[in-house]
């Protein structure tokens, strides 16, 4: 069957068009860089012709609030329109754990995340939603965005964070099942305080910068409470601990 995956140029996405291709089902990586703008349109008829499974991986640029709930109201009712237009069977979407926390906290680019899965969940439309808790990949740019000045303070939160790969592969296991109509959870199998995965982050190389806990920090704009950023008890765990994962990357990318 023909997939297209909307964003298959992203982090997340060119591991998920890498790990489709190993299939043997036809795989269209969909992007701006493609040919092919979600937000506008341009080239989706196109690129949606003959798709059975459509898997949006997009992202916004914008992480306010107006620029996200702009940019996934459009791009998701055009992809659900188009899709169906193209007589797609399956739409895949990929979400965060803790979605609707982290809009109620304020974080105004989770109210855009919140919005995409409304706008599916009511669409009418056969579909599965894979919520996945932070990126391994992730932690570097949440250590740039609590960088205030010299200091780097961050949000005082459990997390349980995830390797990029592992959450490609839940969102291939989607895309090639049958739609659930719901949620299911992917995270890492670690759950400890951020600041500690920011620390440890930091601590690759000679350079081992502080990291402080402040209660009043943001997390991207999402007061925080504990627990927000967790997966519930029903969430599937993979294996790659953060501790290998940094060993890998620091073996590919020396500090
Ligand atoms: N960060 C996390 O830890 C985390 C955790 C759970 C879930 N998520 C979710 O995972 C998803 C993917 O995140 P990511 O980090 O892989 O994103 P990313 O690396 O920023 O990639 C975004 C992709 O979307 C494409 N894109 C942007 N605007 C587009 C448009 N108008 N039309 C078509 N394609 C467009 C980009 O390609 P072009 O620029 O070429 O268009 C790129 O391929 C997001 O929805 C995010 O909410 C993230």
């Amino acid at each position: 069957m023909r997939i297209v995956v909307v964003g298959g140029t992203g982090l997340i996405g060119s591991k998920v068009v890498e790990q489709l291709r190993a299939t043997p089902h036809e795989v269209v990586a969909a992007s701006r860089a493609t040919g092919v703008n979600a937000y506008t349109g341009t080239g989706l008829a196109e690129a949606l012709d003959g798709a059975s499974v459509l898997v949006d991986v997009s992202n916004s640029d914008y992480l306010d609030e107006a620029g996200s709930l702009d940019y996934f109201d459009t791009e998701t009712l055009n992809l659900l329109t188009y899709g169906a237009a193209a007589g797609v069977r399956h739409h895949v979407a990929l979400s965060i754990v803790g979605t609707d926390r982290l809009a109620a906290g304020g974080g105004g680019y989770f109210r855009g995340k919140q919005l995409q899965e409304q706008l599916i969940r009511r669409s009418g439309r056969a579909f599965s939603i894979v919520h996945s808790t932070q990126f391994f990949e992730f932690i570097p740019r949440i250590a740039d965005a609590a960088l205030d000045g010299q200091h780097t303070k961050v949000v005082q939160t459990l997390m349980q964070p995830i390797a990029g790969d592992d959450t490609a592969a839940a969102v291939v296991e989607a895309a090639l099942g049958s739609p659930t109509g719901g949620t299911v959870e992917v995270a890492g199998p670690e759950r400890a305080p951020l600041a500690d995965f920011v620390q440890r982050w930091f601590g690759r190389g000679d350079h081992v910068r502080p990291v402080e806990v402040d209660p009043l920090a943001r997390y991207f704009g999402s007061r925080l409470r504990d627990g927000d950023l967790l997966p519930g008890p029903d969430a599937r765990l993979s294996t790659l601990t953060y501790r290998d994962w940094l060993e890998r990357e620091t073996a590919s990318h020396p500090v």
